[in-house]
C-alpha cells in the first residue's frame, strides 16, 4: 500500500470520527489513523460509543507489531485516565509508537494530559493539524466540556414570511416530509431535545427520534425535556408515554430567574450534569425567544417551507429585541435545499462588549 501524508491521514481521521456522532455521548468523537515507519496505512479506528473502546485502542489493535516505529494520527489528544478503558496515551507508548499528531487538545480535565504522559516517555507529539476542521466535527463536545454547558441548537419551521401556524392555529404541516425526516436525523445526533410546556400543551408532541415512513424509533432517544414552570404537563401528555426518558423540569427543582420561570442557564448546567452535550431547542416561539435574549443558543437550524401565510403565529416571540441596533444578528453558514424547503444554518454573532 503507498504511503500517505500525516495531514491526509487526519483528513481520514476527521472522517472516521464522524461516524460516532450521536452514539459516543458523554464522550467526545474520535478517529485514529496508524501510520507504521514508512507511512502506509495499518490500522483505523473511531470511537464508537461511550464505554467502548477508543479509537486508538481499535486502530492499534489493528496494527499489532506494525504500530512500532509509526505514527499515531488523532483527531483528539489522547486520554491519560482510566475510565471504563484505560489510558490511551499508555497503550501507545507500550505499542511503541514513536511519534502522535494531534488535532486539538483535550480540554476535559479528567482525561487531558495524554501528550505530556507521551512526551515523558520519548515519543514525539505534534500538535494542531487539521485543528479547526477537527474542531468543527467535534464542537458541541468541545464546547460544552470548555464552559461547562451544552451546546445548544434551535431548530424551527417557518413558512417564507416567518409563520409557524395559521391564524386559526391549524400547522401541520407547514414543512415538507423531506424537512420532517431531516428533523429526526438531527434529533438522533444530540443527547437532549428540549421543549416549552406551551408547545406540549398545543401540539402534544413525542420529540422521539422516529423513522417516519414505518414510526419505527431510533435505537437512541434523546432525553426528551419540557420546559414547565410549575408542571402543567398533562400526565397523559405523549412525552410521557415511556417511549424514550422524560424530564419535566420545573422551577422547584431547576430553580427559577426573576420572572418565576426555570431558571435556562440553571437547566443548562443541570443537563451538563446528567452527561448533556448537545441539545436541541425544538422552541416554541417563547422559550426560544427567552433562550436567545440569554445568549444561550449557540447555532439556528431553520426549516423555511416555500410557502405564505400572512397572518399567525411566528416562529420566534420576544428575543429581548425592542429596536434595530438591537436585533441578534446572524452568520448564515449552509443553506441547503431539503424537499422543496430551505434548510438555513446560522451563526449568532457574538456581541460586543
Ligand atoms: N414553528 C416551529 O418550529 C414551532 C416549534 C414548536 C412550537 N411551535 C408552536 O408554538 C406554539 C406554542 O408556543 P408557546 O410560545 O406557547 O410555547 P413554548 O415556547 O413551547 O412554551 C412557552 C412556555 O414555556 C414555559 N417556560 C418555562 N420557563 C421559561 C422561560 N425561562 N422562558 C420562557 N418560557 C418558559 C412558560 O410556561 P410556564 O411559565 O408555565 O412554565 C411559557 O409559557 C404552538 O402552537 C406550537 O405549534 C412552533
Amino acid at each position: 500500500m503507498a504511503s500517505v501524508s500525516v495531514d491526509e491521514a487526519m483528513r481520514r481521521a476527521i472522517e472516521l470520527a464522524a461516524r460516532g456522532l450521536g452514539t459516543t455521548s458523554p464522550n467526545p468523537v474520535v478517529g485514529c489513523v496508524l501510520l507504521d515507519a514508512d507511512g502506509e496505512v495499518v490500522g483505523e479506528g473511531f470511537h464508537a460509543y461511550a464505554g467502548g473502546p477508543h479509537a486508538e485502542i481499535v486502530a492499534l489493535a489493528q496494527a499489532g507489531p506494525r504500530a512500532e516505529g509509526g505514527t499515531a494520527v488523532v483527531t483528539l489528544e489522547p486520554c491519560d485516565h482510566t475510565g471504563r478503558t484505560g489510558p490511551c496515551s499508555t497503550a501507545l507508548v507500550q505499542a511503541g509508537v514513536s511519534r502522535v499528531v494531534i488535532a486539538v487538545p483535550d480540554p476535559n480535565p479528567v482525561a487531558s494530559g495524554g501528550a505530556a504522559t507521551l512526551r515523558a516517555a520519548g515519543v514525539q507529539v505534534d500538535l494542531g493539524v487539521r485543528g479547526d476542521e477537527a474542531e468543527a466535527g467535534n464542537v458541541a463536545w468541545l464546547t460544552s466540556m470548555r464552559r461547562g454547558w451544552p451546546y445548544v441548537i434551535w431548530k424551527y419551521a417557518a413558512t417564507v414570511d416567518g409563520r409557524s401556524a395559521a391564524a386559526d392555529g391549524t400547522s401541520m404541516w407547514i414543512t415538507s416530509e423531506a424537512a420532517r425526516i431531516d428533523v429526526h436525523a438531527l434529533r438522533g445526533t444530540v443527547d437532549a431535545v428540549v421543549a416549552g410546556v406551551g408547545t406540549v400543551l398545543a401540539d402534544d408532541p413525542r420529540l422521539t427520534a422516529r423513522n417516519l415512513r414505518d414510526g419505527s424509533l431510533a435505537i437512541r432517544q434523546p432525553l426528551r425535556v419540557v420546559v414547565d414552570s410549575s408542571g402543567r404537563t398533562p400526565l397523559d401528555a405523549r412525552v410521557r408515554d415511556g417511549a424514550a426518558r422524560t424530564w419535566i423540569a420545573t422551577a422547584a427543582e431547576v430553580g427559577a430567574g426573576p420572572d418565576g420561570r426555570v431558571d435556562l442557564a440553571a437547566l443548562l448546567a443541570a443537563l451538563h450534569q446528567r452527561g448533556v452535550r448537545a441539545v436541541l431547542l425544538e422552541g416554541g416561539p417563547r422559550l426560544a425567544g427567552a433562550f436567545l435574549a440569554a445568549g444561550l443558543v449557540d447555532k439556528i437550524v431553520g426549516y423555511v417551507a416555500p410557502r405564505l401565510l400572512g397572518a399567525g403565529p411566528t416562529a420566534l416571540v420576544d428575543a429581548g429585541v425592542t429596536t434595530i441596533a438591537e436585533a441578534i444578528d446572524l452568520e448564515f453558514v449552509d443553506v441547503t435545499q431539503v424537499g422543496p424547503d430551505l434548510r438555513i444554518t446560522a451563526l449568532p454573532r457574538k456581541r460586543e462588549g
